[in-house]
This record gives structure tokens, sequence and C-alpha cells, in this order.
């Protein structure tokens, strides 16, 4: 059976493609959901790619992983720098964790220079666009492959 990650995106990311596209470019999230089932296929991994607006969906989704999925890919949006609930439920999970962000929080506002989830997480990939989604996935499928061996 393969590896299952879970890839979530919170808050807005919906809007991906006509919301700032100086910040986050011009892709959509159906192209970013596509090119992480490219990256995944490549690299023997399922994935289940979601979105959502409403925090307590992203909880009850992360709870759900617990025991069924192997890894998460998160990019938590806003609730990056205000969820502590997000952070518990992730360290509930009991999963690895990479937290993304498509554009570099750390070159924007201070308030964007804290994350709930950074310290919880195995690493942070920021500022890279979709390529840092594909990244977290390319180290997940090495990791899980280890794990596997
Ligand atoms: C973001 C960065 C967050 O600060 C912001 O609230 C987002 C997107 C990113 O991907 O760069 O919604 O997570």
């Amino acid at each position: 059976m393969k590896p299952l990650v879970l890839v979530l995106n919170g808050p807005n990311l919906n809007m991906l493609g006509t919301r700032e596209p100086g910040q986050y470019g011009r892709e959509t999230l159906a192209d970013l959901a596509q090119r992480c089932a490219e990256t995944a296929q490549a690299h023997g991994l399922e994935i289940e790619f979601r979105q959502t607006n409403h925090e307590g969906e992203l909880i009850d989704w992360i709870h759900a992983a617990r025991g069924r999925c192997d890894a998460i890919v998160i990019n938590p949006g806003a609730w990056t720098h205000t969820s502590v609930a997000i952070r518990d439920a992730l360290v509930a999970s009991e999963l690895p964790v990479i937290e993304v962000h498509l554009s570099n929080v750390h070159k924007r506002e201070p308030f964007r220079h804290l994350s709930f989830v950074s310290s919880i997480a195995v690493g942070v990939i920021c500022g890279l666009g979709s390529q840092g989604y594909r990244m977290a996935l390319n180290h997940f499928a090495e990791m899980l492959r280890e794990h596997a061996t």
C-alpha cells in the first residue's frame, strides 16, 4: 500500500490565482492540486489535497488523520499566526508535519513572522511558491521509504 499524505490548505487559499498575484502568483488552487498529484504519483505516494475556510473543519480533518495517514503537509494560511488550536491538533495527530507557505512570510508584515506551527513541524518551507509543496512531498516520500525498509 502507498503511504498516504494529507495536504491541507487554510483560509483564502481557494482564491489563489486572483488573490494578490504579486504575493501568491497566478496559479490556482486546482493547478496546485494537480502539481501535487503529479509529484505524489512520481514518488509512489497517495495524497488527499484539501482546502477549507473553516477552522473547526480543518481541526476535524487533522484529528481524523491520526492512525489513517502517514504525514501532513499544511499551509495554514492566516491561522499559522493565530491558532493554538491547529497546533494542538497537529501535535495530537502524532504525525510528521511540514509547514509550507507560498510567500516568504519573513519578508512581510511582522505579524506574519510568528508561527504557532513551526516549532512542532519537521520543517518549514516558505517563499518558493508551489514548489514548496512539491519539496515537502519529496521529503516525505524519501522519509517514508526509509521507514518502510
Ligand atoms: C500564506 C502566508 C500567510 O501569512 C497568509 O495569511 C496566507 C498565505 C502563504 O502561503 O504565503 O493566507 O500562508
